[in-house]
């Protein structure tokens, strides 16, 4: 386990890519490399990719110090990019066939806990929840300039919030006193709309607020319908696809490309969660989703 993200589903993922030595796989958000360093381990060949150039600078340093037989470059190659570039980024590193592709999507511990990251509603940061900061669009941009019309809409398609129109008042309200600013500051307005509303929820009641504007800052959705297409020549023979996902948009992406792709055979009839073990262990893990394909 590392410290920077506590990997999901291990023992699962590594299992359905079926790694074999001398293999070459990627893993497409490599994060904290927990996956990666299982295939690793199984003495696969790793192209990890991740859009975060946090997570590959942390792995730069990890990798070499944790293990100075690897050989970074050889063994394991680190990639800053989006993965809805996956072909080209696999091609230009002499990985345009390989035995396995792997995606563990959303964010990692480290983005979620770094204040500054503004990925949090429970630590006071800055409203950017940018998983690449080289991207120009920040939740700021989307909380003080957006319409009320299109706020609903993101609470309401992208998380389900039944509060969306009120939460979307209320941010327009605030933003033309001052701009809003701060994770915290969010989260306290939509606090407010649901005490007025006396409606208890389980989890705060900025979860699915703060998943919605996530999602649109970094185009969640829309990568991964680029990537996965892309996936499936990038396979050789017998090669596996596997997709860990968080929530129900991403996963019926996930089940209507298993379902449509001819080339691929699904390997898990229904999706894969974790067990009551896993969840105790690391409550993140509760929404978690494996699906994987075989390519035939
Ligand atoms: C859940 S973490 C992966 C954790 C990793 N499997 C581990 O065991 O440490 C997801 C990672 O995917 C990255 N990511 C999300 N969307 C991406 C995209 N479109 N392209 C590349 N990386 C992406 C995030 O920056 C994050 O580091």
């Amino acid at each position: 386990m590392s410290q920077y993200h506590q990997s999901v589903l291990l023992q699962e993922a590594i299992k359905f890519l079926n790694v074999k030595p001398q293999h070459l796989y990627i893993d497409a958000t490599i994060g904290g490399g927990g996956h990666t360093r299982q295939i690793l381990r199984r003495g696969g060949k790793v192209l990890g990719i991740d859009s975060d150039p946090e997570s590959i600078a942390h792995l730069n340093k990890k990798f070499k110090i944790e293990n100075l037989k690897l050989k970074i470059g050889e063994d394991l190659i680190l990639a800053q990019g989006n993965f809805n570039r996956i072909a080209d980024i696999a091609r230009s590193h002499g990985f345009s066939k390989v035995s396995g592709i792997l995606f563990d999507l959303g964010v990692s511990s480290h983005q979620l806990e770094t204040a500054q990251r503004g990925f949090s509603f429970q630590k006071e940061g800055p409203l950017d929840m940018r998983m690449d900061k080289n991207s120009n669009i920040r939740a700021f941009d989307l909380v003080n300039n957006l319409e009320k019309r299109r706020l609903n809409e993101i609470f309401e398609k992208y998380a389900g919030e039944k509060l969306s129109w009120s939460i979307a008042s209320a941010i327009c309200s605030a933003r033309k006193i001052k701009p809003i600013e701060t994770t915290d500051g969010l989260a306290h307005i939509i606090k407010e709309v649901y005490r007025r509303k006396h409606l208890r929820t389980k989890l705060h009641p900025a979860t699915k607020a703060f998943q919605a504007l996530r999602i649109v800052v970094n185009s969640e959705l829309l990568n991964l319908e680029e990537a996965l297409p892309q996936t499936v020549n990038l396979l050789e023979k017998q090669g596996r696809l596997v997709v860990i996902s968080f929530h129900s948009l991403e996963d019926s992406i996930v089940k209507r490309f298993f379902k449509y792709e001819k080339r691929l055979k699904v390997l898990t009839k229904t999706p894969i969660g974790p067990g009551s073990g896993e969840i105790l262990h690391n409550p993140r893990s509760r929404s978690a989703r494996l699906r994987a394909a075989v390519k035939i």
